[in-house]
């Protein structure tokens, strides 16, 4: 591979012929069983979002050839948008929803989708959204860590209405002054290991995920010391927290006032 030179950018109807070549690109490099993490769009689904107004897409290039793209929604008030059961509560027009991100295999591990995330916060900001949503699998770890990253919490477990899959659904609060504006109180923490074989044991993650959901915990980091999704019960839950912990102790550093039980 020649050396990386990447520029990213929106998509327009142009580029319809590599975004489908690069979605092909990434169902056929999905095994059988994570072929439930993205929908398999058709032509005319990526030309709404190449040409709408609603819907629009990103794309990263690297020296002119598309190796990243995602769509993300800016719905109007009134009319119906994607993931309605999720936050029914904040108006359309406040909205930023993320959804369809494909990496090309051969530019994994670089934060890609991070860096898409961050483009279109910018864009949704000067469109006056605060709040942006996603929808992820739940044995999809490789997105939800990319989602807890870039500051999102999970906040609701559940089956999609559409189609039965386990997903889990994270939100974030977005906001220009990056200050973390008020001090959370936690009164439990709950550290879930996740294991290897996690398309096999989703059933059971599924399950316990929705539990501690139930019970009003928010899921909001990744430990990489236990292999742990942390999720903590707080009394106020910060609007704009720092994103993400390399491990547990940062998170705790970052508390002023915890207790455990
Ligand atoms: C999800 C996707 C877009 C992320 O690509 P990316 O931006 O290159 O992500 P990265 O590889 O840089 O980061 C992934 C993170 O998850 C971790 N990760 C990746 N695969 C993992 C796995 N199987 N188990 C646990 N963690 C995993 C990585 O270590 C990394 O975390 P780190 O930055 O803390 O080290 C890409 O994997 C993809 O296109 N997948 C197929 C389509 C898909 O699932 N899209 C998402 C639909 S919501």
């Amino acid at each position: 591979m020649s050396k990386p030179s990447l520029s990213i950018h929106h998509l327009n109807t142009t580029h319809i012929a590599d975004v489908m070549a690069l979605q092909n690109k990434i169902i056929v490099g999905l095994n059988p069983d994570e072929q439930h993490f993205i929908l398999h769009r058709t032509e005319a689904d990526y030309m709404k979002s190449l040409t709408g107004k609603s819907s629009r897409m990103v794309g990263i290039f690297d020296n002119g050839k598309l190796i990243a793209q995602l769509i993300y929604g800016l719905p109007q008030n009134g009319e119906n948008r994607d993931m309605p059961e999720f936050r029914p509560d904040i108006a359309n027009d406040k909205l930023v929803i993320f959804e369809a991100i494909l990496v090309d295999p051969a530019y994994r591990g670089h934060g890609l989708m991070h860096k898409m995330l961050d483009y279109i916060e910018k864009t949704a900001l000067d469109k006056k959204r605060n709040h942006a949503l996603i929808q992820i699998a739940v044995d999809n770890p490789a997105s939800w860590m990319n989602a807890l990253h870039y500051g999102m919490k999970i906040t609701k477990v559940d089956l999609d209405p559409i189609d039965g899959a386990k997903v889990i659904y994270l939100e974030k609060s977005i906001q220009r002054n990056k200050s973390t504006s008020s001090v959370s109180h936690i009164s439990d923490i709950y550290h879930m290991h996740i294991v290897n074989n996690i398309h096999k044991k989703a059933p059971q993650l599924f399950k316990k995920m929705q539990y501690l959901s139930e019970q009003g915990y928010v899921g909001i980091a990744f430990d990489k010391k236990t292999l742990s999704l942390v999720w903590v019960k707080e009394d106020i839950i910060p609007t704009n927290r720092k994103p993400f912990y390399k491990d547990f102790a940062s998170y705790q550093q970052e508390q002023k006032f915890i207790h455990t039980r």
